[in-house]
């Protein structure tokens, strides 16, 4: 009760504070010599560090990040599931609400946290550049408050991540001629470790140091560029408490699986006989004839064990992909807290029905660099998105250049079929390409239901899409084409998961519903880079509202500048 009447002052304090305190970071990228699997490289880096530095702030507070680039490369940085109430201009997307910060330049970016609370991160947003810059945002509660679960002994961040042994840049330039996939990473990571299950790598293993007893809160973010993962821990079961800077019900488990661009913060009670236990991470899903060599690190009972240290600790089982464990069993049961204190605000006066399949498609190779003979795509709707070279939508959008985009992405996908059969020629028509986005009235309720295809060319995975400035509920999914008489009566509105990440099953769809309070224009996506960079890609530009608190914000006096375009060559 007494904590009750506290936390409704302090709730009241956070909405009603004129001022907010301000964290500041300073972020110079530039390239920095690492090692990791006997391999030495120069490679992009935050300030030298890999991952790079965590952002601590509090939830409402606002974060100023000076990104000074002492790189020879262009960057841009994003707040991955900060929603940036009105301040679309340092989301940091290339080509989408920026054009990149060139070598030598710098830009002051202003981080708006508001009601996030949990566990994002921050990563670089063009070409595969997030490969190595990234890093974690820890938003914890306000100070005159706590968390909606007993409070954790320590915390520790988590980052997955991968490692080429080659440049990413010369990875990211071959896959893009070779029109098919990428080269696979040489090692997966935790907190940019690999493990001992790699070559050279056992010294440098990540370690948790655990007192019997007591509770650790881990936040998990997954910052890889093409895996979902499983991550377990030895003997261990995990209770899951938030996901995407929201809390969940806690959930008890003894695995998680996180897609990439995902977080979930879970607690881990050191409740196991002392010893050395292994945390792991899988891939879920690899192609085929893959190498699932687990990430690990050790998780370390401190104090005089009662047994002798075993020499090397047992990996835990992962379930099997082949045993029709999918990525989606697991965050299917994740469901909001939803209680009188996280009160939840699921729209439903939906003014935008949209039903939009995610396919990888073929195109016609331009030049002969393609490996297969054509260039794998993908698209949403059939619209394979092309973003412009020397503008950026946004800017083109406030200040009514032509030409740079347009408004016309379908709500609709062009076709309606059995969209789990395999390829079909006559079913399927060429993707599109073009820079389309969809426009929004502001206060408009949108769902949209996401429909996983198997009509395109293999690689048919999981899709983790990520919506930038918004939150969304998770209300439905389910597997094969989706049904719009059954299904909705089926879903979710009373504790669906809030989050930016939805994982589409392969052959199945997920629908998700958001409110469009946020004016700006805003990224959606694949978060597998590779889908990415293929073109499962859209924009939505959410118009200003009518009242004086429901404008974007003017631009900061700092945007990068675009390059002029090269009129010479192209016209
Ligand atoms: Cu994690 Cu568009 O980003
Ligand atoms: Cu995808």
């Amino acid at each position: 009760m007494f904590f009750h009447k506290v936390f409704m002052l302090c709730y009241l304090g956070i909405i009603m504070a004129p001022v907010h305190a301000v964290v500041h970071h300073k972020f110079e990228v530039r390239r920095t010599s690492h090692t990791r699997l006997c391999t030495t490289k120069s490679m992009l880096t935050v300030n030298g560090q890999f991952p790079g530095p965590t952002i601590y702030a509090r939830r409402g507070e606002l974060v100023v990040v000076d990104v000074i680039n002492r790189a020879d490369a262009n960057i841009t940085i994003h707040w991955h599931g900060v929603k940036m109430p009105r301040y679309p201009w340092t989301d940091g997307v290339d080509a989408v609400t920026q054009c990149p910060i060139t070598p030598g330049k710098s830009f002051r970016q202003r981080v708006l946290l508001s009601d996030e609370e949990g566990t994002l991160f921050w990563h670089a947003h063009i070409d595969w550049a997030r490969a190595t810059v990234y890093g974690a945002i820890v938003i914890l509660p306000p100070k005159t408050h706590t968390y909606p679960f007993p409070k954790p002994h320590a915390q520790l961040p988590i980052l997955l991540g991968e490692w080429w042994n080659a440049d990413v840049q010369q990875v990211y330039e071959d896959f893009i001629a070779g029109g098919a996939s990428a080269q696979l990473s040489d090692a997966f990571l935790m907190n940019g470790q690999p493990g001992d299950q790699y070559p050279c790598s056992e010294q440098d293993a990540l370690k948790l140091s655990v007192q019997p007893g007591k509770t650790y809160l881990i936040r998990m973010v997954n910052a890889m560029m093409n895996f979902i993962m499983y991550f377990k821990i030895k003997d261990h079961n995990l209770t899951v408490v938030g996901t995407d800077g929201a809390y969940t019900k806690p959930l008890n488990t003894d695995h998680i699986a996180i897609a990439p661009g995902q977080t979930i913060d879970f607690l881990l009670e050191a409740n196991q006989p002392p010893g050395r236990y292994y945390m792991a991470a899988r891939v879920y899903a690899g192609p085929v004839g893959y190498n699932y060599i687990p990430t690990t690190g050790i998780m370390d009972y401190v104090g005089n064990y009662t047994r002798p240290r075993p020499s090397s600790p047992v990996l835990p089982s992962f379930p099997e992909i082949d045993d029709g464990a999918r990525s989606t069993h697991f965050s299917n049961k994740l469901r909001s807290l939803a209680d009188d204190n996280y009160p939840i605000k699921v729209p439903m006066n939906i003014t935008h029905n949209m039903f939009v399949t995610l396919s990888i498609n073929t195109w016609p190779c331009p030049t002969n660099s393609c490996v297969f003979g054509y260039m794998l795509r993908a698209s949403m709707n059939n619209v394979t998105m092309s973003l412009p070279e020397t503008q950026n939508i946004l800017e083109a959008y406030y200040k009514g250049i032509r030409g740079v985009f347009t408004p016309n992405f379908p709500a609709m996908t062009p076709i309606i079929f059995d969209f789990t059969e395999g390829y079909r020629r006559g079913n399927v028509a060429p993707a599109q390409s073009g820079t389309a986005v969809y426009m929004l009235d502001y206060n408009s309720e949108v769902e949209m239901v996401l429909q996983g295809t198997d009509y395109g060319v293999g690689d048919g995975v999981d899709h983790p899409m990520h919506l930038h400035g918004h939150s969304f509920y998770v209300v439905g999914s389910g597997y094969g084409n989706f049904d719009p008489n059954t299904d909705p009566p089926n879903f979710n509105l009373i504790d669906p998961p809030l989050g930016n990440m939805v994982a589409v099953p392969k052959n199945g769809w997920s629908a998700i519903r958001f409110k469009a309070n946020n004016p700006g224009v805003w990224f959606m996506h694949c978060h597998y880079e590779r889908h990415h960079s293929w073109g499962m890609k859209m924009a939505f530009i959410v118009r200003d509202g009518e009242g004086p608190n429901e404008k974007m914000l003017p631009p900061p006096p700092d945007m990068p500048l675009c390059e002029p375009p090269h009129t010479a060559s192209t016209i």
